[in-house]
């Protein structure tokens, strides 16, 4: 299943969405140390729009069999397999001011810049308050109840420095649908399914201050919204 999520990944034509999430998302990525929690197989992918403006990015997820995917991919990676996995998106990341170096340059600051690749459970684990920036794309949805999005987000907490930034990312589904069964099987998704005013409340009574929402309908079969919010901890 994630060898095959990863294919699906880069694979199905979700160009689109991917756009929208680099222009209105990932941009607001500025500096210091990033955490990608819940990276899978793909944090690369997203330090791509990044990468060339932090100190450094670490990638952790519960899954092992993820994770030892990415670290085989990131092993053999350079400006080649950097053109051949994402050359339809390095034109639109360079087009809309995000990358300027060559494939190759890029492919070094990915694999230069990458501080560890961790297994951790934002259930159980807690952090060092490391980080200046967790970005956690569409993994805190991956929880079954309020009570385990406030112990996710609580888990985001550890991570930071005193007013570090959480940038979360999630999409609501539509109950029922086949392909998300398929992922909650796998726990790529969660039976909670929080819109952006669940994540709002939980980030909030965890002790953040949100500094920027927005709710974006997508066209993509069994969801409805790419929803995200930019909080910030406590100083
Ligand atoms: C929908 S995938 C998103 C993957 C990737 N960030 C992306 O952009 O496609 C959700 C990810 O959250 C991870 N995840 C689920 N539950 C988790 C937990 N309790 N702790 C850490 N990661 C978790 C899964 O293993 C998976 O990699």
């Amino acid at each position: 299943m994630h060898q095959d999520y990863i294919k699906s990944f880069f694979e199905d034509d979700i160009a689109a969405y991917f756009n929208i999430m680099f222009d209105r998302v990932i941009r607001h990525i500025n500096g210091g140390d990033i955490c990608d929690l819940g990276a899978h197989g793909v944090g690369h992918f997203w330090a791509m729009g990044y990468i060339e403006r932090v100190n450094s990015y670490a990638c952790y997820d519960l899954s092992a069999e993820a994770l030892n995917i990415f670290s085989g991919v990131m092993a053999e990676l350079d400006g080649a397999a950097l053109e051949n996995q994402f050359g339809d998106t390095l034109p639109y990341l360079r087009d809309i001011g995000l990358v300027s170096s060559d494939a190759e340059v890029l492919s070094e600051q990915l694999k230069a810049k990458l501080r560890k690749v961790q297994q951790f459970d934002f259930l159980k684990d807690h952090g060092n308050h490391e980080y200046d920036l967790v970005l956690a794309m569409e993994s805190l949805p991956v929880v079954d109840s309020y009570d385990d999005l406030l112990r996710a987000v609580s888990s985001v907490k550890s991570l930071l420095k005193p007013g570090g930034l959480a940038l979360n990312i999630s999409g609501q589904h539509v109950d029922g649908g086949e392909s998300v069964k398929a992922l909650q099987a796998h726990k790529l998704d969660g039976r909670l399914n929080p819109s952006l005013d669940v994540f709002i409340r939980a980030f909030e009574e965890c002790g953040f201050t949100i500094i920027g929402s927005a709710s974006m309908p997508i066209d993509f079969p069994d969801y409805l919204t790419a929803d995200y919010c930019i909080a910030q901890a406590a100083s």
